[in-house]
């Protein structure tokens, strides 16, 4: 099996007064960036409402990967492919319809996405496995950048590999990713990489991004 690899670098631990910079500096070398969509009542942090959120998506070099940690998803969800962003994912947690929810975002044009937390079980939701364009498998809890990769995560994602099979259905996996994590959550099958603090604390984000994906690309197996 071979599988591309995606780095998707998440802004939460950017500056956030000039957004717009902050994904230019990483614009050439990544796949998509990730935007931490914070509600304070699904994660006890806040981000951004829809408003802003949609200038920054109008604003940025790169297509958006919408994370969505949002309560009462299903219907932002829409908006947010609306926008015209890439992919959105929605909390298996947080959704009333997760079947109709995927397949609206679908149709508004963006890949659906399904993420769960690290308490929840992917094998309750592999019944959506056709309806998702990705699965987004938690290594933190969600809320905040900067916290310990999971590594009891690991089955959970290889398990999520299984049930996607041949499928091209993308294998993400967010929170404390870096240079000494990537490879491990790589060999459990995980292909696509949210890396905040990693990229943006470092002295350069676009090379931390490239040395990832080199190094990801290098020690893929299989
Ligand atoms: C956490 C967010 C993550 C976070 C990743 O709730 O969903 O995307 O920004 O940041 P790091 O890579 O620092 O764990
Ligand atoms: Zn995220």
């Amino acid at each position: 099996m071979s599988r591309e690899i995606r780095i998707t670098p998440s802004i939460l631990n950017a500056d956030f007064t000039r957004l717009d910079d902050e994904i230019r500096r990483i614009s050439k070398v990544s796949d998509l960036v990730h935007l931490d969509v914070m509600d304070d009542i699904f994660v006890p942090n806040f981000t951004f409402d829809f408003d802003s959120a949609s200038k920054i998506i109008a604003a940025s070099a790169l297509p958006v990967d919408a994370h969505l940690m949002v309560a009462d998803v299903d219907e932002i969800a829409v908006s947010y492919a609306e926008l015209g962003c890439a992919s959105v994912t929605i909390h298996a947690e947080a959704t009333k319809d997760i079947r109709g929810t995927l397949r609206n975002i679908r149709n508004a044009g963006a890949r659906s996405s399904l993420g769960i937390k690290p308490r929840t079980e992917i094998s309750e939701y592999e019944g959506f496995v056709d309806d998702v364009d990705m699965f987004l498998i938690m290594t933190v809890e969600p809320g905040f950048g900067g916290q310990s990769f999971m590594e009891d995560m690991m089955p959970k994602v290889r398990r999520t590999r299984g049930i996607i099979g041949d499928r091209p259905i993308w294998l993400q996996v967010d929170g404390g990713i870096s240079m000494n994590t990537i490879e491990i959550a790589l060999d459990a099958g995980a292909d696509t990489f949210v890396v905040g603090s990693a990229v943006f604390n470092a002295p350069d984000p676009a090379v931390m991004v490239r040395t990832l994906r080199d190094f990801a690309t290098a020690h893929m197996k299989g």
